[in-house]
């Protein structure tokens, strides 16, 4: 079988550290032909340390010259749209980094895009493969929680605002920890729950602990670079801090179901990554695996035994191998998208009435936006 000739278009931390690795894992299945980044020292050093033969400072000229079949695009969140509408125009597949759209609009845009152009585009929602989520989502389509009225989800970093590249500039960023790391949680809030569709969202930002000059202490791994190291750290300064680093909020869902949520970068509170999904049969607490349910007429507390043999967990961006593993059977035409392009424009929807109502105070409604 001939392989699946891949380009990646940005060359920082999770280029070289998550997908570089993880296509380099499936050697059969895709050879990467060049990485193009807008820093051409960023762009020549990760193709020298890869043995890729090929790299740009222009994405547009790699497109061109190299026609790969599958691109990754891994560039702050500001330019997703961009080079993800260049890459299907190109005639490529697309894994983008997430959030991969930040406004509903804009969601709407790149899969009409994808679809007009036949090619599978893909959210990198890489956390969705943790051995416990995977069994809630077994449980939930078993139909053990019953019918889920009401969840709660915490992700938090004690101290842990992104400091090795541009995730706290808004104009590179689009927003601060919602859309970092809140945006994995929303993301899997939905697969877990059937993708009900948003109906509205409240919300509030802050920004207290990273404006301290004496709070900014985290490691790299603390503060998502998973592995310990990245490349091509820049210099942080925290006057150039302009997104939250807190957020906090209220979702409807059509169904019925409510979600309230917090999300931090800087917390006084420990470490949580964590989900409540409360059904009319049973409730579930993540990552704990304990169910609430009942035997008989009386209620009763189970934990169920789960597998915890995931082949990746070694690997500090092992989703990233899962997404990888997933997307080749995608390509081959085995299976569907399991993030499927609903999902994520439903979390870009999530995004958008968030923000919006951060800014105004009020509840936005995706009506409204629409
Ligand atoms: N799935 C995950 O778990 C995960 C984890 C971390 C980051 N990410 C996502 O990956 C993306 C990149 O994050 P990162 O940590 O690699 O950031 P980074 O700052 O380390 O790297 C960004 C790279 O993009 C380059 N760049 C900037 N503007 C560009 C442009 N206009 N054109 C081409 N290249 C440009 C920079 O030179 C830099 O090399 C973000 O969208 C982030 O949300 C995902």
């Amino acid at each position: 079988m001939a392989k699946f000739k891949v380009a990646i278009i940005s060359c920082g931390m999770i280029a070289n550290n998550a997908h570089i690795p993880a296509y380099k894992h499936l050697p059969d299945m895709f050879e990467i032909v060049g990485v193009s980044d807008i820093n051409e020292k960023a762009a020549k050093d990760t193709a020298e340390r890869n043995d890729i033969p090929h790299w740009y400072q222009d994405a547009g000229k790699m497109l061109d010259d190299l026609c790969p079949d599958v691109v990754s695009v891994c560039v702050p969140n500001a330019f997703h749209k961009e080079y993800t509408l260049m890459a299907l125009r190109h005639g490529a597949h697309v894994l983008c980094e997430k959030p991969l759209a930040v406004t509903y609009a804009d969601a709407l845009e790149v899969y009409e895009e994808a679809r007009k152009q036949g090619k599978h585009l893909m959210a990198c929602q890489t956390v969705r493969y943790t051995p416990d989520r995977i069994a809630a989502k077994d449980l939930i389509a078993e139909g053990i929680l019953g019918d889920i009225y009401y969840s709660e989800f915490s992700r938090i970093r004690r101290r842990g605002i992104p400091k090795w590249g541009t995730f706290h500039i808004k104009e590179l960023s689009c927003g601060g920890a919602f859309i970092d790391i809140g945006v994995h949680m929303v993301d899997t809030l939905l697969w877990l729950t059937g993708n009900p569709k948003v109906v509205s969202v409240s919300g509030t930002t802050a920004v207290k602990i990273g404006n301290q000059e004496n709070q900014l202490k985290s490691g790299l791994r603390e503060s998502g670079a998973l592995s310990g190291f990245v490349h091509n750290e820049r210099n942080f300064s925290k006057d150039e801090l302009n997104v939250e680093e807190f957020a906090s909020g209220s979702i409807s869902f059509e169904n019925g179901m409510r979600t309230n949520f917090k999300v931090a970068w800087a917390l006084n509170m420990p470490d949580e990554t964590g989900f409540t999904l409360l059904g009319d049969k049973a409730g579930l607490v993540l990552p704990q695996m304990q169910l609430y349910g009942s035997t008989g007429s009386y209620p009763a507390d189970f934990t169920p035994k789960i597998n915890n043999d995931d082949p990746y967990q070694k690997h500090p961006f092992g989703g990233h191998f899962h997404l990888l593993d997933h997307f080749s059977d995608v390509l081959l035409g085995k299976c569907e998208q399991m993030i499927s392009p609903e999902e994520t424009i439903n979390v870009a929807a999530i995004i958008d009435c968030f923000y919006r109502s951060a800014k105004t105070g009020k509840e936005v409604f995706l009506e409204d936006i629409k």
